[in-house]
């Protein structure tokens, strides 16, 4: 059973508490939630429709349609329905929406075979740089890849991408990410997501796999060191 106000707060908006979702169907039939999710360093938030379009591409799916609580402003709607030609649909229930189970069920043996076949699924149209990452939440484990589009600025990278399916999809308490490179010499998160993970694995361990198949593992605290908070932040 679902509705507006649950998946609305599925959201994670401490900084301004303005909730925002929506919900997108791929050519599948499939439906993908979408929920705003801010970062203390804000223009690192990430849009409920770049949430939902982005996991819906990294699960092979085809944006076709996005549906809306009513027509009021959804960040990045213009270029999102401009890019994959998306129907809007306004729709005030939501009851009959079903979201499909988003765990990979794997033993920790199979993290790194999993990476590598995640590899070939991640959409690397400008830099031909796939990466694939899982996150182990207490309920298992969350798989994504990079997913890029026609403006080199509204994709996401696998680490991003993978926080923002967990929390669209309502999960919580995160364990650790795992991470892996089909060319780079050595894996190693963008600054940006650094800042992510910062938000929402503060004390945890990062795994990086790098392309010779070699292993080192991190503490989040060890990649952003000095990073910024602040108590007088709400939160
Ligand atoms: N990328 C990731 O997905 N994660 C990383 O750790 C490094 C970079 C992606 C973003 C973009 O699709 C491509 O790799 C090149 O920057």
């Amino acid at each position: 059973f679902m509705n507006w106000k649950i998946l609305e707060e599925r959201s994670y908006t401490p900084y301004s508490r303005e909730p925002k979702a929506c919900i997108v169907q791929g050519s599948s039939g499939a439906y993908y939630p979408g929920v705003r999710i801010e970062n203390v360093s804000f223009p690192l938030t990430i849009p409920a429709i770049q949430a939902a379009c982005c996991v819906c591409l990294a699960d092979g799916d085809i944006p076709k349609s996005v549906i809306m609580k009513h027509d009021s402003y959804l960040e990045q709607l213009d270029f999102w329905t401009k890019e994959f030609d998306l129907e809007i649909k306004i729709q005030s229930g939501i009851d009959d929406i079903l979201f499909s189970d988003p765990f990979v069920y794997i033993e920790p043996s199979e993290v790194k075979p999993e990476l590598i076949g995640l590899l070939s699924d991640a959409i690397t149209i400008h830099s031909n740089f796939p990466v694939s990452t899982l996150l182990l939440t207490a309920g298992g484990y969350i798989s994504g890849v990079n997913i890029e589009v026609s403006d080199w600025t509204n994709g996401l990278c696998a680490e991003r991408l993978t926080i923002a399916k967990a929390i669209c999809y309502g999960i919580g308490d995160f364990k650790s990410m795992y991470l892996h490179t089909l060319k780079g010499e050595f894996s190693s998160p963008c600054g940006a997501c650094r800042q992510v993970i910062h938000e929402h694995l503060p004390d945890n361990e990062i795994n990086f796999f790098h392309a010779d198949g070699t292993l080192s593992v991190h503490y989040t605290s060890d990649l952003l060191p000095l990073s910024f908070s602040s108590t007088s932040l709400t939160k």
